[in-house]
């Protein structure tokens, strides 16, 4: 079934989609994937952009996953807007816009977990347990709906595009995972769906986020001790946010915690803080001194 009302080919089956993806495959077409939860934004674009540099043709997934949302969090109120999601796809060049009902992807009966270890564990998860398991149950589902040459997903989401590599790895996903760049405001601040959700004033905080990141990635490659740096990141961030569920430096392949002292290897500056009842989350490269 196709949306007449939409400027893009539509599918809302994995039927419609198999089908689309089977013709491309019929011409000898590279296929590109980039799965998203729809409120699409110029980060989102971007990671379509650089799908298209790499694949023939590209197929953009909307599905505001249900597993992957707690109790009390925002699934319900989380941004859906399709036909705009669909102009704008449609201007940046996709060829084909998903959005399956929620029983096309869990239907009835459905009883299959993923759980998640080793990039999965701590920072998101110490807040969101579930968050890790119900996102790679259902970007398992999609690649095998899919089954695109090239997936891309965002650096934005530091955590979960190393979680994801992870997944195809462990489950022998025939798909190359590509990292997306963070695309920022003119204050440095992370396009996210959720910053929508900001009053005025809590978006004026929010851009503190990255400064207080980039602040601490000089630090530590000027060669700061690493448990001091990450302490002064600390109280920047409480004196400027509501709560600070974490500002610290990993192993930027792994996830694991620094020993302390001068940083060695590559590193990862990562946050998630709240402003108001908005949580944010950001990260930033390190290059060692
Ligand atoms: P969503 O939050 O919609 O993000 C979709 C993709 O866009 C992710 O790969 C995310 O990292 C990327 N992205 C978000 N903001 C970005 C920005 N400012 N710059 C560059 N890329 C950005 O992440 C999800 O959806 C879901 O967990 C999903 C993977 C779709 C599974 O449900």
């Amino acid at each position: 079934m196709s949306h007449p009302a939409l400027p893009l080919n539509a599918a809302t089956t994995i039927a419609d989609l198999r089908r689309h993806v089977a013709d491309w495959r019929a011409d000898g077409r590279r296929v590109g994937f980039v799965p998203t939860m729809g409120a699409l934004h110029e980060g989102h674009l971007a990671l379509v952009r650089q799908a298209l540099k790499a694949a023939d043709r590209v197929v953009v997934s909307v599905f505001v996953n249900p597993a992957q949302f707690a109790q009390g969090e925002d699934f319900d109120s989380y941004p859906r807007t399709l036909e705009e999601d669909a102009a704008k796809l449609a201007r940046t060049g996709a060829q084909l816009i998903y959005a399956p009902a929620a029983r096309q992807i869990y239907p009835d009966g459905f009883a299959t977990e993923v759980r998640m270890g080793g990039p999965a564990a701590g920072l998101e998860s110490a807040a969101r347990p579930h968050f890790f398991h119900g996102v790679a149950l259902v970007v398992a589902k999609l690649l095998n709906q899919v089954r695109p040459d090239i997936a891309v997903f965002g650096e934005k989401d530091y955590q979960q595009l190393l979680v994801i590599r992870r997944l195809a790895i462990d489950l022998d996903l025939d798909v190359e995972i590509l990292a997306g760049e963070t695309v920022r405001e003119a204050d440095g601040l992370a396009l996210s769906s959720r910053n929508a959700y900001l009053s005025p004033e809590d978006r004026r905080r929010a851009g503190r986020l990255n400064v207080i990141l980039a602040e601490f990635a000089l630090a530590l490659s000027e060669g700061a001790p690493a448990r001091a740096a990450e302490a002064e990141a600390v109280s920047k961030a409480e004196r400027v946010f509501d709560a600070v569920d974490y500002v610290t430096a990993r192993d930027a392949g792994t996830l694991g915690a620094l020993p302390d002292g001068p940083i060695q290897g590559p590193v990862r500056v990562l946050a998630a803080v709240k402003v108001g009842s908005t949580r944010l989350i950001d990260n930033m490269a390190v290059t060692p001194p």
